[in-house]
């Protein structure tokens, strides 16, 4: 099963690393990148992290699904965005916003943990 998981997962990450390729190089045609300053958290959201924390991929805590995250709140936003900078497990480092801020990375654990009840 884990086995399984794994196998689905490196599937998987091999679609994200081409889908930012595709999407690094259509931002670089713009000579000026306006999109931190711009863009808002639910935005990060929807395109960062949705794709896996909508529907709980390879585990993923599922946002609006307090159940899905257990114990985790407890860990506190600090650590929480910790884990979401650096990766855990299956999580990517930065989710999939490589050029997320601190500020950034921290409003969007916020936002996801603003869903829970
Ligand atoms: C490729 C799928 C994927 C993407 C994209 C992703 N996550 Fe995750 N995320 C996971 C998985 C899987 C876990 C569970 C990791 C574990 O505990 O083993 C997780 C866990 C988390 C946790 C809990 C961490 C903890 O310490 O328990 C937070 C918070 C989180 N993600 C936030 C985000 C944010 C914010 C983004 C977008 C910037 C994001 N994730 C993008 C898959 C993803």
């Amino acid at each position: 099963m884990v086995i399984f998981q794994d196998y689905k997962l490196y599937k998987f990450l091999g679609l994200i690393t081409f889908l930012l390729f595709v999407s690094c190089s259509e931002e670089n045609k713009s000579p000026v990148s306006t999109i931190s300053e711009s863009r808002t958290t639910e935005e990060i959201y929807t395109q960062a992290c949705a794709f896996c924390h909508d529907r709980g991929m390879a585990g993923a805590p599922i946002y609006a699904n307090t159940f899905s995250w257990g114990q985790r709140v407890d860990k506190g936003i600090d650590t929480l965005t910790y884990n979401v900078k650096y990766g855990l497990n299956a999580m990517p480092a930065m989710g999939l916003c490589a050029d997320c801020t601190d500020e950034e990375l921290r409003a969007v654990v916020q936002y996801m943990l603003d869903s829970l009840d």
